[in-house]
């Protein structure tokens, strides 16, 4: 573990840029791809940029510092990415000391560092995941105007104590662990977070306590695979009922679960911790089993039926949400209408369908039998439209239903309401006062759009 709070040399490159920026009021604006990993750094950034004394801009047009913090998990997100990049350069124009950094996922994987860097001159820095902790050297080099390009293959480390702005509200993520060792054969994701690691207990518990005393009642516990945590023979069901004990806490929620790794003992855990909520996300990919062996996830469509019984049986109102692949190499139509047969057999409270996005360095980019555009965008709308009648479908069970939401905000749309998720993660749109933002509502169901429910407040 490396504790950054505790690195004079980057204590000493802060003050310094502090010193060297002070009265010239610059701000940052930073731009998030991706998944909430790529956001909780983003927040680590703003931190250290805010412990430099920069303060935050309401857009990119009057910022002196535009970072991107990049995703490549699948293809669009690197277009988006480059082509944003591109944008830049007319700023840049008009603001001379304006510095861009681009950083994230898709940086970590040098080939397309190296293309960024030729193609786009102006960029002033660019930088890889394990380097966050650098980053108060890399921007005092790149305010004395030298280019930075920083990307290593360290992954070994946990980095504790970097300060971290967060996005204000009621909730918050919290990671747990970093990385991922499974190796999906589809998933840049191991390539670029590198191997899992797992963060001290101690560390966690006391992160949960810092963002309680800051008002948030919500806590996400975050990894790419959270089920297999583990700390010195801790494991994530006892870290949960470490957490579920931390006064002032209102709301634990954590993500994802990969199913291979959910065990008997989590979903005990989930039924008996109070704070726990009653939602599970739990990617299935496909329900083909010769897909799913050769995506090298390592569980059976039974095995995912079984933990989806277990699951209803023991937690009262969960609800299962998920994310699927279509066009896999070699996924013929068989197997896609078995994924088609999986959703309407589980209920999904909600789904992310993707068309598979061959990614280079990955097992499945070199498979044969890899799946027409077309015909991959007509498996996804077809996924999408099973979808459309089951998400729904599911609804009517909940007319009469009586629970409470956290509530998040004010819809304006039609009507002003309260809007807010149930443990399960169902949202309910409900009328009331705005002053009830931010605290728990009893509400009862009596009607459902889409994906969400509506009702009233009770007593
Ligand atoms: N760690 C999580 C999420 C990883 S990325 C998990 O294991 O579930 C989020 C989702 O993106 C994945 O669940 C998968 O459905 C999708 N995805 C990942 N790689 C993809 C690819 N190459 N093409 C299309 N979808 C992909
Ligand atoms: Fe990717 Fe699989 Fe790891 Fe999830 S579990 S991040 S899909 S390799
Ligand atoms: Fe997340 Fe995208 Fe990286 S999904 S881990 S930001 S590749």
């Amino acid at each position: 573990m490396i504790d950054v709070s505790k690195d004079t040399q980057m204590m000493e490159a802060i003050d310094r840029i502090r010193a060297s920026v002070s009265g010239l009021n610059l701000k940052y604006f930073i731009e998030t791809y991706g998944c909430q990993m790529n956001e909780h750094d983003s927040e680590k950034l703003a931190g250290m940029l805010v412990a430099c004394g920069y303060t935050k801009a309401e857009g990119k047009n009057e910022a002196d510092l535009i970072l991107f913090n990049t995703c490549c998990v699948r293809e669009h997100a690197e277009l988006r990415t480059f082509g944003n990049v591109g944008f830049v350069k007319e700023l840049k124009q008009q603001n001379p000391r304006l510095i861009l950094g681009v950083c994230g996922c898709m940086m970590q994987q040098k080939e397309v560092a190296d293309k960024l860097y030729k193609r786009f001159p102006f960029v002033d820095m660019i930088f890889g995941t394990h380097e966050l902790k650098n980053f108060p050297f890399m921007l005092e080099k790149a305010l004395n105007n030298q280019r930075v390009f920083n990307i290593t293959e360290m992954d070994g480390e946990v980095v504790e104590g970097l300060p971290a702005e967060r996005t204000p509200g009621f909730s918050t993520f919290i990671n747990i662990m970093y990385g991922c060792n499974n190796f999906c054969t589809y998933c840049i994701v191991p390539y670029v977070r590198g191997r899992e690691r797992s963060r001290n207990p101690e560390d966690i518990l006391n992160e949960v306590r810092e963002v309680i005393g800051q008002g948030y009642s919500e806590i996400t516990l975050l990894g790419q695979n959270v089920n297999s945590y583990n700390y010195d023979g801790i494991t994530f069901p006892m870290l949960l009922s470490m957490v579920n004990l931390v006064p002032g806490l209102v709301r634990l929620r954590f993500m994802t679960s990969h199913p291979k790794d959910l065990s008997d003992e989590l979903i005990d855990a989930m039924a008996s911790l109070d704070k726990v909520c009653k939602h599970i996300h739990l990617p299935v990919q496909s329900g083909s089993n010769e897909i799913l062996r050769r995506m090298n996830r390592r569980y059976t469509v039974e095995h995912y039926m079984e933990l989806v019984n277990k699951l209803r049986s023991r937690i009262a109102d969960v609800e299962i949400t998920t994310d699927i692949i279509v066009g896999f190499p070699g996924e013929t139509e068989e197997d896609f209408q078995a994924t088609c047969e999986l959703v309407r057999n589980v209920g999904y409270s909600n789904a992310y369908t993707f068309a598979y996005s061959p990614r280079q360095g990955t097992i499945a980019a070199a498979m044969d039998e890899q799946i027409p555009q077309d015909e991959k965008r007509r498996r996804l709308n077809a996924l999408n439209a099973v979808l459309a009648e089951t998400i729904p479908a599911g609804n009517e069970k909940y007319i009469g239903y009586e629970g409470d939401i956290l509530v998040e905000g004010v819809d304006h749309r039609d009507e002003p309401l309260l809007f807010g998720k149930l443990s399960n993660f169902k949202m309910v749109y409900v009328k009331g006062d705005e002053k009830l933002i931010g605290s728990l509502v009893h509400v009862r169901v009596d009607g459902f759009r889409f994906n969400s429910l509506s009702g009233r407040i009770v007593e």
